[in-house]
């Protein structure tokens, strides 16, 4: 195994690319894979190191690919197999390396493992799923309820037994402790390996350690053992990089899956300044006011934990959250300042940083106003739900527009023209009617755009130490409008000072953050020197490398 203090991830950034919203090449309106062998030069230009890819397998996309029926194979609307080759050949060429995304706690219902488990209990495949028997009363086993509305079991009348899903039905949970199955996972991920991958950003792999029995589902009693075996047979030996989503992964056990002497995983993403913007009761329909300490703290709290050992993954949005200028910054007078000032407090800590399609233009929310225009499972089952419980429209609609998942799985902005320039025909989604002034071609030719700050912010940090191994120090931790911390190695310091606000602000450098050196960028201008009393302006940041 290749040292992790030289390991490749470690200075690059990722890119996560939504690929049913990316670009379209044929004009059906779905994004595919040749529509993205097209715009590598974009990533390229922006300089990332990776794409983490959210699944193209083939699907009957109950979930957008996140149920899959061929895990050898592409979904007919991505591509093919071919295409997927040379994918990862022209990304190789431009030296971006392809994470596939592993979605290995449940398969799609139309599996060929679930169908031979429906025809005969006997057969091998049966004991990849986990069955009940029903309750007395004929009803599901226990009361649980999926993540997506409605029960965790499903019935199967001709086998008069219940399965687990704990997403959609369409998602049956897989059985791990079954090791035929685990043997057939990693077969899988050599196979794509063997293609020529450069690694697996892993769906929920917090919950394959489950004990349903005793209602253990995150973090489970096997979790760590079955990560360890994942780890010695398929990726034992590769220079691949590993990144787990876990919604439980807190500051306590975080060190499980990524310290060094665990050989699990690289990192991890966690969901802590994510859900603290949630009601604790009410969940994720029902956010609170951004909070700016303690988001802060989260964040911080992440950086101490895994200082000396393990690594962080950064990233503010994804395909499942709202976009980071709508949820932590201002989408509308402030949207360019405030993308600006998010990517600085976040790609100067210590991990590796993820870019959210879109975000490197400062892409916003999209807001619904018609039910009609929800496209995730998610948001219909528990809309239907909340309907049926008489719950108010106008409120849950607000709710959607704040965390829905379909509000950042809209196009991708590429130019003022048709679509977006997204798709010649219709979009599987709408299109984010604010298109004509915030798409690539606008931002990419203003220098002052958003494209050119993530440019040099990923530049940096591919050239400079400090970024990748610099200590972490927070500053300022409690203050409720800068969001600021150092990096140091030795005598260098790098200091990060951002209002994350849409006040000014007039701040006096401790010296804690105090540095005589060079700008690295800045959203100030002129550009003031890190010591004494700065004024910034709304979301104003500045980013300085010089010596204590
Ligand atoms: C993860 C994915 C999400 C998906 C779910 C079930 O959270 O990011 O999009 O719906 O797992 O696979
Ligand atoms: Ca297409």
């Amino acid at each position: 195994m290749t040292e992790k203090s030289a390991a490749w991830w470690r200075n690059a950034t990722g890119y996560q690319i939504y690929p049913r919203s990316f670009a379209d090449s044929n004009g059906d309106g779905i994004g595919d894979i040749p529509g993205i062998i097209g715009r590598l030069d974009h990533l390229a230009d922006l300089g990332v190191g990776f794409i983490w890819l959210s699944p193209v397998y083939a699907s009957p996309m109950v979930d957008n690919g996140y149920d899959i029926s061929d895990y050898r194979d592409i979904a007919p609307e991505f591509g093919t197999l071919a295409d997927m080759d040379r994918l990862i050949a022209n990304a190789d060429k431009r030296d971006i390396r392809i994470v596939m995304d592993l979605v290995v706690n449940h398969c799609s219902d139309r599996h060929r493992w679930f169908q031979a488990a429906l025809e005969s209990e006997a057969a091998l495949e049966h004991e990849y799923f986990i069955w009940r028997d029903p309750a007395t009363d004929g009803g599901p086993p226990s009361d649980l309820e999926s993540y997506f509305g409605g029960s965790m079991w499903e019935f199967v009348p001709h086998l008069d037994k219940y399965y687990l899903h704990q997403f959609a039905a369409g998602q049956p949970d897989l059985n791990w402790q079954n090791p035929e199955l685990r043997r057939e996972i990693y077969e899988m991920m050599n196979w794509w390996f063997d293609r020529g991958i450069g690694g697996f950003r892993m769906d929920v792999i917090d919950l394959i350690g489950k004990d349903v029995d005793a209602g253990i589902f995150a973090e489970g009693p096997d979790l760590h053992s079955f990560l360890q075996e994942l780890h010695k047979e398929p990726l034992a030996g590769r220079d691949v990089l590993t990144v787990g989503e876990s919604w439980a992964v807190t500051p306590e056990t975080a060190l499980l899956y990524c310290g060094k002497d665990r050989h699990e995983l690289d990192m991890m993403f966690q969901f802590a300044h994510v859900v603290s913007g949630w009601h604790p009761e009410k969940g994720k329909w029902h956010p609170l006011p951004f909070d700016l300490p303690r988001f802060k703290q989260s964040l911080f709290d992440w950086q101490r934990v895994l200082a000396d050992d393990g690594w962080n993954a950064l990233f503010l949005n994804n395909h499942d959250l709202p976009r980071q200028v709508s949820a932590y910054g201002d989408d509308d007078a402030y949207r360019v300042r405030s993308a600006k000032a998010l990517a600085l407090a976040l790609h100067l800590m210590k991990g590796t940083p993820f870019v959210y399609q879109g975000e490197e233009i400062g892409m916003t929310n999209t807001r619904f106003t018609d039910p009609s225009q929800f496209r995730d499972v998610e948001t219909i089952g528990h809309w239907r739900e909340a309907m049926a419980k008489g719950e108010d429209p106008t409120a849950f609609m607000a709710g959607v527009n704040a965390n829905g998942r379909d509000n950042a799985r809209t196009p991708m902005q590429w130019s003022s023209g048709h679509q977006a320039g997204f798709t010649s025909g219709t979009p599987w989604i709408d299109v984010n009617p604010n298109y004509a002034g915030i798409n690539v071609a606008a931002d990419r030719s203003n220098p002052d755009g958003v494209f050119d700050f993530y440019k040099t912010l990923i530049a940096f940090r591919r050239s400079a130490d400090i970024v990748t191994d610099g200590r972490f120090q927070a500053v300022a931790e409690h203050h409720p409008a800068i969001f600021a911390y150092t990096r140091e190695c030795e005598a260098e310091r790098l200091s990060v000072l951002v209002n994350l606000t849409a006040e000014a602000v007039t701040y006096d450098v401790p010296d804690a953050l105090a540095v005589a050196g060079e700008c690295v960028v800045a959203t100030i201008d002129p550009v003031p020197s890190l010591s004494g009393r700065v004024e910034l302006r709304p979301y104003e940041g500045i980013a300085v490398l010089g010596s204590v």
